[in-house]
Order: C-alpha cells, then sequence, then structure tokens
C-alpha cells in the first residue's frame, strides 16, 4: 500500500512485550511506541487530533498561522501537520530543552522562537517557572499574528488523542488481560485520554501517573518539590488544567521517578530490547517495574514510549 504522505504515517503504533527486561519477575510490561511516528514523538497524534478538531468547529481559518508553546515534541508534531495541510507553524521553546529538538522543528519548516530559562534555571531542565516566560511569548505572538494557538495545556482535543487513538489501539492490540497503566504527565493529555477509556473497557485497571521524584505536584501536594529534574516533556510541577476534579476521580495514584531511575530504565530499553527511548519512556518503564515488584506481582502493566532516544543524542542519557 503507497501512503498518500506523512500524515498517514501517524497513529497505529506498534505494541512490544518487554521481556527481556521482565525476565525472571513475574508478570509483563507491554510498551506503545508512541515514537514510532514521522515526528519521532507521541505528539504527532496530538497534533493532528489538535488540528483537524480546530479545522472541523472553524477556529482554524484556512491559511491561518498556527502558535504554540513547546517543550519539542507538540512543536514538531505540529510542524508536520501543518507543513502537509498548509499553515504556517511558529514554535515557541525554551533554551531549556535539548537542541534536537529546535532543529529537527525547522528542518520541517517552522519559524522557532526560543526563549531565555530563569536566570537561576539549569540548561536540560526547564522549570514551571522556564513554562511561564515561553507562555508570555507565545500570547504576545499571537495577538500579534492573529494566529490560531493550540493551547495544548488546555486544549480538550489534546487528551482526545489518547481516548479515541491510543487507547483503542491498545484494546485491540493486546488479547492479554491489561491490570495497569501508567503514564509520565507533561500536559496529562495522554495519561487522562488514555486512562477515560481503559476504565471504560476494563472496568478494573488501575491506572497511574508518573511525575519526577523532585516535581511531585499530585504525589505529594504538600511537598511538591523544586521542580528540578532531568525528565524532558513534564513534571512541571503545577496544577494540569485538563485533570479536571471528575478526571482525578478515575486516577489510582501516582508514582514517583528519579532521574537516575528514569536513566538507568531508558538504557535497560536499548541495551536489553533494542528499543532507543527518551527519558520519559524510562520514568515510564521505572515506575512500571516497582508496580511489579510489590503490588502488581504477576499482571499485565501497559506504559507509553513517548519519544525517540535521537532526541536525547546531545545530552547525558547516552
Ligand atoms: C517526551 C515526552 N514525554 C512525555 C510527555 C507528556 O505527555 P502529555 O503531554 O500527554 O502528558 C511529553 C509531552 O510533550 C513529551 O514530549
Amino acid at each position: 500500500m503507497v501512503l498518500r504522505n506523512a500524515l498517514d504515517l501517524i497513529g497505529n503504533t506498534p505494541v512490544v512485550a518487554l521481556d527481556n527486561i521482565t525476565g525472571n519477575i513475574e508478570g509483563r510490561i507491554f510498551a506503545k511506541l508512541e515514537f514510532w511516528a514521522p515526528g519521532l514523538s507521541k505528539k504527532d497524534r496530538v497534533a493532528l487530533q489538535v488540528i483537524e478538531d480546530a479545522e472541523k468547529s472553524g477556529r482554524l481559518k484556512p491559511g491561518q498561522p498556527v502558535v504554540e508553546l513547546t517543550s519539542g515534541n507538540m512543536g514538531t508534531g505540529l510542524a508536520i501537520v501543518c507543513k502537509l495541510k498548509g499553515y504556517k507553524f511558529i514554535a515557541v521553546i525554551s533554551k531549556g530543552n535539548s537542541i534536537e529538538r529546535a532543529k529537527m522543528m525547522k528542518a520541517f519548516g517552522a519559524e522557532v522562537v526560543l526563549v531565555d530559562q530563569m536566570p537561576d534555571s539549569i540548561p536540560g531542565q526547564v522549570s514551571g517557572k522556564d513554562l511561564e516566560l515561553v507562555e508570555i511569548e507565545a500570547q504576545r505572538l499571537t495577538k500579534e499574528l492573529n494566529a490560531f494557538r493550540v493551547d495544548q495545556f488546555c486544549n480538550p482535543s489534546t487528551s482526545r488523542a489518547g481516548e479515541i487513538g491510543v487507547a483503542n489501539e491498545i484494546i485491540q492490540q493486546i488479547d492479554e488481560r491489561i491490570d495497569a497503566f501508567v503514564d509520565f504527565m507533561g500536559t496529562g493529555g495522554s495519561f487522562i485520554g488514555v486512562t477515560t477509556a481503559l476504565k471504560k473497557h476494563f472496568p478494573d485497571i488501575k491506572c497511574f501517573g508518573v511525575e519526577p521524584e523532585n516535581a511531585r505536584r499530585y504525589s505529594n501536594p504538600q511537598d511538591i518539590g523544586s521542580g528540578k529534574h532531568k525528565i524532558q516533556g513534564g513534571g512541571y510541577n503545577m496544577e494540569l488544567p485538563l485533570m479536571t476534579e471528575d478526571k482525578l476521580k478515575l486516577v489510582d495514584g501516582f508514582i514517583t521517578v528519579s532521574d537516575e531511575e528514569a536513566i538507568q530504565a531508558a538504557r535497560r530499553l536499548a541495551c536489553e530490547e533494542c528499543i532507543f527511548a527518551g527519558f520519559s519512556a524510562g520514568a515510564n518503564l521505572a515506575a512500571a517495574l516497582k508496580l511489579l515488584k510489590v503490588d502488581f506481582k504477576g499482571k499485565n502493566i501497559v506504559i507509553l514510549l513517548p519519544d525517540s532516544g535521537t532526541k536525547y543524542l546531545s545530552t547525558d542519557l547516552w
């Protein structure tokens, strides 16, 4: 079959059983390779959902520019979708994110606006405060260009991509019982969307959000931590607009993962399974292994692998 263009490469990602890693541990981990996409991340399908929903509702007009705040992956997804659908795309990104991300967006024809981090921030570690600076610039550009603002943190299309796309594929692809789903949260869109749909299909499934140990806004709201960590794409230590009260009721708990645990797990994915994924994939694997070793012995757990390890060649992950 010949595909129309790269948009047809989005979605229908494969699932791999991580049996080399689970080895002698009872239970299995099924990894959905969400980076199996033209932009090498889970955000390609989110970008497609957001743009097509906006087209259908008339919020995005033909030829209107598109602006978004991004840690890189959403920007890359939007760069691809906008290019192939004929919209100009402007990505606003913190200088704290890895340089591969900005380069990739530019390669797909996006305009990239880089925003300085706070004076006390660390390159490679984007904090909630750094994101606030990016947000101010994104708002300014949206107004100036009369652009369509994607607003991934508040846009319900973000979680719809998980609910109608990722979750349905999981249900069709895995013909074994699924006992748990864990996912590292940025906007929380994937976690909330997939959880909503899986809970309808498997009423007994347990769903856990994953956070960095040092950015535990939901795991430990009394003591949220410094917000500094290496797991790019999430852990912003802030209240997530998509995590409404009714969605929070669906959540069975939150698991924290340290930088070192995420890094070691990402390296195990490469070394033992030959799957080359990023920090947050490592965080999800580390969280799933914690569950399998104690409360979920002998159970089946699904995780997402959000992006490719090639996005971090300039970092200490490799
Ligand atoms: C690498 C990576 N992991 C995890 C996430 C979090 O995904 P979500 O925004 O669906 O919570 C993102 C989001 O951009 C990401 O880029």
